[in-house]
């Protein structure tokens, strides 16, 4: 039997890299990518952009795995379309504040006869949160990702949707701010464990035409969470617990910025009762056997490393200061 082609697409950021990582290990799909021409407007989720020289390695890395390589304007579908001839499924990892950059790529799917478009989403489940009553940046992004989802359909291409919950690596700078009593469990999944399961997710049948929320790191609620990393770190974390009024009343006086999008995501998680507990542990039903990378490692290895970058970046930014005093 011929195996399906799977492309990924926003391939050298984090979901991405682990994406096509965990495809090369699986051995079930030929493996392509879209590398965007050098001097393409440049972002990332955490605003820590990546150089075309760390690209240029990676994808010297994957060609010698089997990967094949296609180096396109994302921008124009005359370009897109023969660049996706052969491709069953298409992954988008593109970053949060690059949804936009889907269009293009939805028409030339259809066009080039792809059979399935798995969108950037990897958070929450937007097709809920569009309708949450504050209107905040995240909103905005939620309406345009379930939008997106509606493009699809209107093609008629298949498409996947895979909610992860919380990436623990982007909510745990110190004093940790609690979504609601954390005592509800909710789906975490770190920036790596959501790339890793993408391939398992495209390989069940049940992800055809399917929301699929994950929990592919931990279901577990926040106050289990923080007691992993107080025993890894060996001390207390210092954290505060906020509803729905502290943190729109942060979000209200919080300058633009990546300290504002956070609020907006806990204004997102605390908006409505059912908030909390609407993210899925999908794989636990369907993927029993893929195991999320083990706290005691996410922590160590990827959410500590992580909040001192982030740390670094908003106090040169001057914007770690701004949050300090709104607190
Ligand atoms: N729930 C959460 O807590 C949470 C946290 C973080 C992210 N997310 C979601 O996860 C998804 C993936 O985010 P990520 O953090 O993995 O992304 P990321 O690492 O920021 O992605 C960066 C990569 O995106 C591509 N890219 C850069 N600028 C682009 C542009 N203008 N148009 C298209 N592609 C561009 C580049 O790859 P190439 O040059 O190889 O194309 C770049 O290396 C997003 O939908 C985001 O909303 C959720």
């Amino acid at each position: 039997m011929t195996r399906k082609t799977v492309t990924v697409f926003g391939a050298t950021g984090t979901a991405g890299i682990a994406c096509v990582d965990e495809l090369i290990r699986q051995k079930l799909f030929d493996v392509c990518v879209l590398a965007r021409k050098p001097g393409q407007q440049e972002k990332a989720s955490n605003g820590m952009t990546h150089s075309e020289a760390t690209k240029r390695k990676q994808y010297d890395e994957w060609t010698r795995q089997g990967v094949t390589i296609k180096t396109v304007d994302a921008t124009s579908v005359e370009e897109l379309i023969p660049a996706l001839a052969g491709t069953s499924y298409l992954v988008s990892c593109v970053p949060i504040n690059a949804t936009e950059s889907q269009y293009p790529l939805i028409w030339a799917c259809k066009e080039a006869g792809v059979e399935r478009f798995v969108p950037s989403e990897f958070g929450a489940i937007y097709e809920f949160e569009q309708y949450w009553p504050t209107n905040t940046s995240h909103r905005v992004m939620a309406r345009q990702k379930a939008y997106i989802r509606r493009v699809i359909e209107t093609t008629g291409l298949d498409f996947t949707i895979i909610p992860a919950g919380l990436w623990p690596e982007y909510y745990m700078l110190e004093p940790v701010a609690v979504m609601g009593d954390g005592n509800e469990k909710v789906a975490w999944s770190s920036g790596p464990d959501v790339g890793r399961i993408i391939p398992h997710i495209l390989a069940h049948p049940a992800s055809r035409n399917a929301i699929c929320p994950v929990a592919a790191t931990a279901y577990c609620s926040w106050n289990e969470l923080l007691e992993v990393r107080e025993r890894v770190l060996g001390r207390k974390v210092d954290r505060y617990y906020w509803g729905s009024e502290q943190w729109r009343a942060a979000y209200a006086k919080q300058p633009p910025g990546i300290i504002s999008l956070l609020m907006a995501i806990g204004v997102a998680l605390t908006d409505t009762p059912a908030g909390m507990s609407l993210f899925g542990n999908w794989n636990k039903t369907f993927l029993p056997e893929f195991k999320g990378t083990p706290l005691e490692v996410v922590f160590r290895d990827r959410v500590e490393p992580f909040v001192e970058g982030i740390r670094a970046a908003l106090v040169a930014s001057g914007e770690l200061a701004a949050a300090t005093t709104s607190k």
